[in-house]
């Protein structure tokens, strides 16, 4: 218990530390390839909400905001409107940042940020989210069983869950074993040149190896009673994107 408290602790720590460089090192390291995954997210999650215009999203690990971006310049694209969308994050640096990005639509209430643990969604109230947004957050969420469960109480039913994340593999390629080379060797060394931070850009494969298969987060999901509707992996899987929905049951 302990062990755990103080590996997340470090976790958090260590983002709010490369917080001021982390927008600038992403957009180099991503050479921007995530923008359209993180589109086709947004893209899908409408679709599986419906004809309805959400009133609630909510983006769990937001960091500096950029899903938060993302779900505001796609819900106009795809012509949705929105209430709010609540950021939460544990990271005070992270925040900060955020803050600063998002000054506008702070000021005018329609983005929302708090601090705070996924496993912990304390101030979400039970079935109010309409989509529930987790990006590249998952994989530091010590208490990932907790987390996931707190995602199902405050998903309204037919609610959509979308995670975006470096899920790890069931079985390794060629391809895989490239892209292994790059995260493992060549990223920590740009992002900690980037950073000043060798450790934290270490810390990002490592955490790919130490978290579940997509077919173990599907299985979590299914016994919360969130159904999986669409699972897509990009450039040799290096990225997956999963879409689940609230069943209308639980
Ligand atoms: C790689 S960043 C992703 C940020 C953002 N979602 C994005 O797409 O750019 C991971 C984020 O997870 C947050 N995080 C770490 N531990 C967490 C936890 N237990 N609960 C929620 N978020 C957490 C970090 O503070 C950090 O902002």
């Amino acid at each position: 218990m302990r062990k755990k408290m103080d590996k997340q602790k470090q976790i958090i720590e260590m983002f709010d530390s490369i917080a001021p460089t982390y927008d600038s090192a992403n957009r180099i390291l991503s050479l921007g390839i995530d923008v359209a995954w993180r589109k086709e997210a947004c893209k899908k999650a409408f679709e599986y909400f419906g004809e309805d215009s959400p009133s609630v999203i909510l983006d769990v690990a937001c960091g500096t905001g950029d899903m938060i971006l993302h779900w505001e310049r796609n819900a106009k694209k795809f012509q949705k409107d929105f209430g709010k969308i609540i950021g939460i994050d544990p990271s005070n640096g992270m925040l900060e940042v955020a803050r600063e990005k998002l000054k506008n639509q702070l000021e005018s209430r329609k983005v929302e940020l708090f601090l705070g643990e996924a496993k912990n969604l304390t101030n979400i109230e039970k079935q109010s989210v309409d989509i529930l947004s987790i990006a590249y957050g998952l994989r530091n969420v010590v208490d990932i069983k907790e987390a996931l469960g707190e995602f199902a109480r405050v998903l309204k039913k037919g609610g959509v869950l979308v995670i975006l994340e470096f899920t790890k593999k069931e079985k390794e390629n060629f391809l895989d074993k490239m892209m292994g080379f790059y995260t493992k060797k060549v990223l920590p060394i740009i992002g900690g040149l980037l950073s000043k931070n060798y450790r934290a850009y270490k810390y990002l494969p490592d955490s790919i190896d130490g978290f579940l298969t997509s077919s173990m987060l599907i299985e979590e999901l299914n016994k919360l009673g969130v159904q999986m509707k669409f699972i897509k992996g990009y450039s040799a899987n290096i990225s997956t994107l999963l879409i689940g929905v609230k069943q209308q049951n639980e």
